[in-house]
């Protein structure tokens, strides 16, 4: 996720830019950059690191010009630099881009330029976008055909915003699955990825749809559909103040982050589906993974829930055992490494000590690691031996939501690719798997449209002394997630259980002030858990069941059940979980916390 902007007006562009762009910094932080136009010249400036580096650089130049456009990054492509940054120009350097989204198929674009002599600064997607544009430009297009060429030619999602120095006139921007948002203003017109960065100049906005390209002048702006046609769309007005603007008119960065989660999700998918085929641009999966007879994987905090998802997968897909630690744990063991481990470390902010240590050990050992994380230039995917990014944006909200929910997408797609190339799953089996993951993002919508029911839930309970989970397999893992969110940002006192495991002891702590939340996904072992939550209503604990869509079996137990859509049994994780995440939000918030900022921790634990 990166933002960006673009302004043609009265005032001196590069001001506008700036300001905006510190509107934008929490759709990424790691590189900005700016181009602006005047009098048939394009002045481009980009840095590595926060907009003050950026600021810095500029403090004594003098760039003249009333338009522009710029761009704050957060890396999915090469890593955070001055040359990844962006703007990105083409050959002749008249011709400037910044773009959010992912182009799926950039590889083989940027084969067909190179074979054409094109030759490329940077490792990231946008540089072919730049570079298409100006071939069809130097092949004698004008500057929107060589955009519509362009466009029909990329694969994935895209905000662009695009300037060229004979165009001093005008800015064309284009949108397909990534938000574009148009502000009209007296004099001026500007276009962004999100509303704030409008809001110092107009509060008349345009919502671009998916497929619409506009050319922005002074004056006026032209907007049209994919084939050209023009559009007239009436502008819609903002009322929102400028901090419930930057979190997405969402109260707190984490309920945005809950919200971002269908879009992640299918950010991390999609561009590792290929003709229904799992693959992975980033590393030849067969020579890595392939010899793996086991599996180890080591994180912290949610990271680790992630890890236990992740066992059960691989051992139902792949029948290839592993093991999973926590890696303050694991650091301090004497583990046993055989030379075909493979070795998976996951962190969303890559820089986390106590992964990174174990991930060090590991690697002495002679293990091979490949890292699964959110921040492209972190620590530890440098260190790693390969890496597997989420797509996720980054995550502001201390407890981790749709980083987590991306990092199992990632686990899930490594272990169906793992059972293909062992023969554990058949092709039919392997590609209608593919097919459920597609369908993913639209069924975690579903829940995130019903989360008033979850709302009124949590302002029923949030007073509760104990709240426990339980679930069996995959969804005790889930249950140990919902309890450290529930904990982090409630304060409420929430354990999880193995099911199975409550009469073994933690039975003695359930009674009248006791919430039992059971995750009943695993439709073998819903007569136990039926059992285990007989077992605690008898206590006086009360009780809240989410199970699947049109499951009758929890009606005669249950005080309460929260349906989610149906998916197969394995990949409930990537749903079930979203449903606690916002029960402990709700409380979070019914209690008076921030849930953003929760007392005594931290973002990124760099520490041991
Ligand atoms: O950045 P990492 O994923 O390595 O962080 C690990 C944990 O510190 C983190 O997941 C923590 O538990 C979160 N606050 C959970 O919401």
């Amino acid at each position: 996720m990166c933002g960006i902007t673009g302004y043609i007006g009265r005032e001196e562009a590069i001001f506008v830019l700036l300001d905006s762009l510190k509107k934008l910094e929490y759709r990424g932080y790691d590189s900005t950059g700016i181009a602006i136009l005047h009098e048939g010249t394009l002045t481009v400036r980009k840095a590595k690191g926060h907009i003050t580096v950026l600021e810095e650089k500029l403090k004594n130049e003098q760039i003249r010009g009333q338009a522009g456009i710029g761009h704050t990054r957060w890396a999915t492509h090469g890593e955070p630099s001055d040359i990844n940054a962006h703007p990105h120009t083409g050959v002749s350097d008249r011709i400037a881009v910044v773009h959010n989204g992912i182009i799926e198929n950039y590889l083989r674009l940027k084969e067909w330029l190179q074979a054409r002599e094109v030759v490329f600064k940077s490792e990231t997607d946008t540089e072919v976008v730049a570079h298409l544009i100006d071939y069809y430009y130097r092949q004698g297009s004008g500057l929107l055909t060589a955009v519509q060429h362009t466009l029909k030619r990329l694969e994935g999602s895209y905000a662009l915003a695009i300037t060229a120095a004979d165009y001093p006139d005008r800015i064309i921007a284009a949108r397909k699955d990534s938000p574009l948002v148009i502000g009209l203003g007296k004099d001026e017109n500007l276009v962004a990825s999100d509303i704030p960065a409008l809001l110092a100049h107009t509060r008349e906005v345009v919502y671009m749809e998916d497929g619409e390209l506009v050319v922005l002048y002074r004056d006026h702006v032209e907007l049209m559909n994919a084939q050209g046609d023009h559009i007239v769309r009436p502008p819609s007005h903002v009322d929102w103040d400028a901090d419930a603007a930057e979190k997405g008119g969402f109260a707190h960065f984490m309920l945005k982050e809950i919200h971002d989660q269908a879009k992640a999700l299918s950010d991390t998918l999609r561009p590792r589906i290929k003709t229904g085929e799992i693959s992975f641009d980033e590393f030849d999966f067969d020579e890595f993974c392939g010899r793996a007879r086991r599996i180890v994987i080591t994180a912290c905090g949610t990271a680790w829930h992630a890890a236990m998802v992740a066992k059960y997968a691989f051992e139902h897909f792949a029948r290839i055992p592993v093991e999973v630690d926590i890696a303050s744990e694991y650091r301090y063991r004497s583990p046993v490494t055989e030379e075909n481990d493979l070795f998976i470390v996951i962190s969303q902010s890559g820089e986390t000590a106590d992964t990174l240590a174990a991930m060090r050990l590991a690697k002495k050992g002679g293990n091979r690691i490949l890292a699964i994380t959110n921040v492209v230039g972190s620590t530890l995917a440098r260190e790693a031996d390969l890496v597997l990014f989420t797509m996720a944006g980054p995550e502001i909200a201390v407890a981790s939501t749709k980083a987590f929910t991306t990092q199992l997408m990632c686990l899930y797609l490594l272990a169906l690719k793992l059972g293909k190339l062992h023969s554990r799953i058949g092709d039919a089996e392997y590609r209608a798997c593919i097919e459920d993951l597609g369908r993913i993002p639209s069924q975690a919508e579903k829940i995130l449209a019903r989360q008033d029911l979850i709302q009124r839930f949590a302002s029923r309970q949030f007073n509760k002394q104990k709240v426990f989970f339980m679930g069996r397999q995959f969804d005790y893992a889930i249950s140990l997630e919902s309890a450290l969110k529930l904990k982090e940002i409630s304060y409420t006192h929430s354990e999880a259980f193995a099911a199975g495991e409550l009469k073994h002891g933690p039975i003695a702590l359930v009674d009248k002030d006791t919430l039992v939340v059971t995750i009943a996904t695993q439709t073998v072992l819903f007569d136990k858990l039926i059992s285990n939550i007989r077992e605690t209503s008898a206590r006086g604990a009360s009780s809240l069941v989410i199970s699947w869509e049109g499951e009758t079996s929890f009606e005669s137990v249950a005080d309460e059940i929260f349906a989610i859509p149906k998916t197969r049994d394995c990949f409930s994780p990537l749903l079930s979980i979203i449903p606690a995440q916002l029960f402990a939000y709700y409380c979070s918030i019914q209690r008076g916390n921030n849930p953003d900022k929760p007392r005594n921790l931290a973002k990124s634990v760099t520490v041991e």
